[in-house]
């Protein structure tokens, strides 16, 4: 199977009317917001007034931006290089009715062509690895304002000890997975100022993420049983 051909099933796979595109929860999204707002107002002296600017990087079918858009008087940009991710990411939001507050985008997250420090919160999950997470950090420096902020989850080692299984997978998925403190110290070398941070719960791998994926996957297996690797 070639790359495009691999891409054609990781888009099949990952159909857009999944829930989510990656481990997250609404809690946590709403966890993390509220730790950023609660920090901006100890900085911005009127922060009520201004309407929050925000972008969402790999924003895939949305769940992120939609919370977020329920919870912030703004706009946000909400990014990704997949249309039919797009497609999803508006449906939703008119649904939800927070179409208003959302412009969605096709871009390449690596070439976003946007104007230094014109966002209030950079906003990313599960996607700054798409860049590896260091560069992911660099390239993104410069858009959020003086006084914003940025905020990404990133996959991490929790023990020391993983198993030997886990171990092999991602050597070969994902190498550059360092634990927590090593990435708490990429983002401060990368020129941030760590104002949080916190686990998602394992909830937010199992619920919305992982079991709907493996009911895909089942169907997914006996429908392309016959397809070479
Ligand atoms: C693991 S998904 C996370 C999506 C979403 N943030 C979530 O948590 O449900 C990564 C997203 O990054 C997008 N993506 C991958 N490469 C990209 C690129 N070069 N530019 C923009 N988006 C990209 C994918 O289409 C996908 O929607």
């Amino acid at each position: 199977m070639n790359d495009n051909e691999q891409m054609g099933f990781l888009y099949k796979l990952f159909d857009t009317s999944l829930p989510r595109l990656g481990p997250r929860d609404d809690r946590s999204t709403r966890k993390a917001l509220d730790m950023l707002l609660s920090e901006r107002s100890k900085r911005v002296d009127e922060p009520g007034t201004g309407k929050l600017r925000i972008l969402d990087i790999g924003c895939g079918n949305g769940a992120q931006t939609i919370q977020l858009a329920k919870h912030i008087d703004g706009t946000i940009l909400a990014v990704d290089n997949h249309q039919p991710y797009l497609n999803e990411l508006q449906r939703r939001a008119e649904a939800e009715g927070v179409s208003d507050k959302i412009q969605p985008s096709l871009k390449d997250m690596c070439d976003l062509g946007l104007p230094e420090g014109s966002f209030d919160l950079v906003w990313s999950e599960g996607a700054l690895y798409v860049m590896g997470f260091r560069e992911g950090l660099v390239i993104c420096h410069f858009l959020p304002a003086p006084d914003g902020f940025l905020a990404a989850s990133e996959l991490c080692w929790l023990r020391p000890d993983p198993p030997a299984e886990c171990q092999q997978f991602f050597a070969n998925e994902y190498p550059a997975m360092v634990d927590i403190v090593t990435n708490l110290s990429i983002i401060e070398s990368s020129g941030y100022k760590v104002v949080g941070h916190f686990t998602l719960p394992e909830s937010a791998w199992w619920e919305s993420y992982y079991h709907p994926l493996e009911d895909r996957l089942q169907s997914f297996r006996k429908k392309y049983a016959t397809v070479q690797k």
